[in-house]
């Protein structure tokens, strides 16, 4: 079955960015230009997504506002004559039957998250993308592992080598067999200390996940920090459908953190070809005035 549906969680406090993420949601965060949210909408469209649900918290209206008309904005583009800036902010309305927002009365984890979204979802697999990870490939993520998906069925998660002091930020696997970009999962462990990870092999924000995972969430089981978190409840569905790490072509940038939000602005900044010379310019500059300090 085809991959028709996503979720976005862009309901978490974003604290790594305050004061910014007082007000404005950290997944509206522009990279250049555009919403980080916006970059994985597009992601999810060009993988052939029909229907996306936003798990919002109580105060993030700019999400919904982001995604709908702008008829001021829209006739004063159009009366002064400004017709690509016209057809960027068209580009990013969604039709109104294809956009559901669920409210996340309170920040209970990325598991509590995606299962607030649950009754939008039916008997079909469906995808998570977390917005703040960004990835920057010749062919969408998300394109990537439906193709996967739909050659091995069950569960999949994108993931990506990280160094060995990393391995506490992250979802982590205990890689099985090994086909071409394809890896064969046989546990996971949330946010593992280097010396107790299985692996090096972390997950992204990047998933294909069966209905079953909202019977796991319904337990509702809270870790240490209170949190419902997405990796145990994926832990327990290991040993009956296929489960998979998908090692995506493309880099991908931590946006949920500054430095690598940073990175992500340059490099986005120099795969734009009417803004790479000038980019690459700065950071050169920079380059050469560090290397003097
Ligand atoms: P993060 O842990 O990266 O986001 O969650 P955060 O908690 O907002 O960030 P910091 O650590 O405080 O800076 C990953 C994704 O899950 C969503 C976030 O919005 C982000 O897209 N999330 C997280 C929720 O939707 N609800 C939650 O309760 C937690």
């Amino acid at each position: 079955m085809s991959v028709r549906k996503a979720i976005f969680p862009v309901a978490g406090l974003g604290t790594r960015f305050l004061p910014a993420t007082k007000s404005v949601p950290k997944e509206m965060l522009p990279v250049v230009d555009k919403p980080l949210l916006q970059y994985a909408v597009e992601e999810a469209q060009s993988a052939g997504i029909e229907q996306f649900i936003f798990v919002v918290s109580p105060s993030k209206n700019a999400i919904a506002n982001h995604f709908g008309n702008s008829n001021e904005l829209e006739r004063v583009l159009g009366d002064t004559g400004k017709p690509s800036l016209l057809a960027s902010i068209r580009d990013c309305q969604l039709p109104s039957s294809a956009a559901q927002f669920v409210v996340q009365e309170h920040p209970l984890g990325l598991g509590h998250a995606v299962w607030c979204a649950r009754k939008f979802i039916d008997e079909e697999p469906f995808a998570v993308i977390l917005p703040d990870d960004l990835v920057l490939a010749d062919e969408p993520c998300l394109a990537q592992m439906v193709t996967a998906q739909e050659g091995v069925g069950g569960n999949m998660v994108a993931v990506m080598d990280v160094p060995t002091d990393h391995t506490s930020r992250y979802g982590v696997l205990a890689p099985g067999k090994v086909h071409g970009r394809l890896i064969e999962i046989k546990g996971l462990v949330e946010k593992p200390q280097p010396l107790k990870a299985p692996s090096t092999i972390a997950i992204i924000g990047r998933y294909i996940l069966l209905p079953e995972i909202f019977d796991q969430l319904a337990e509702q089981n809270k870790d240490v920090s209170g949190e419902i978190q997405l990796t145990e409840a994926m832990a327990t569905l290991i040993g009956g459908t296929p489960f998979s790490g998908f090692r995506f072509e493309g880099e991908r940038y931590d946006c949920g953190d500054k430095v690598g939000f940073l990175e992500a602005n340059i490099a986005y900044g120099l795969a734009r070809e009417e803004l790479h010379d000038d980019v690459a310019a700065v950071v050169l500059r920079m380059a050469d005035a560090l290397k003097s300090e």
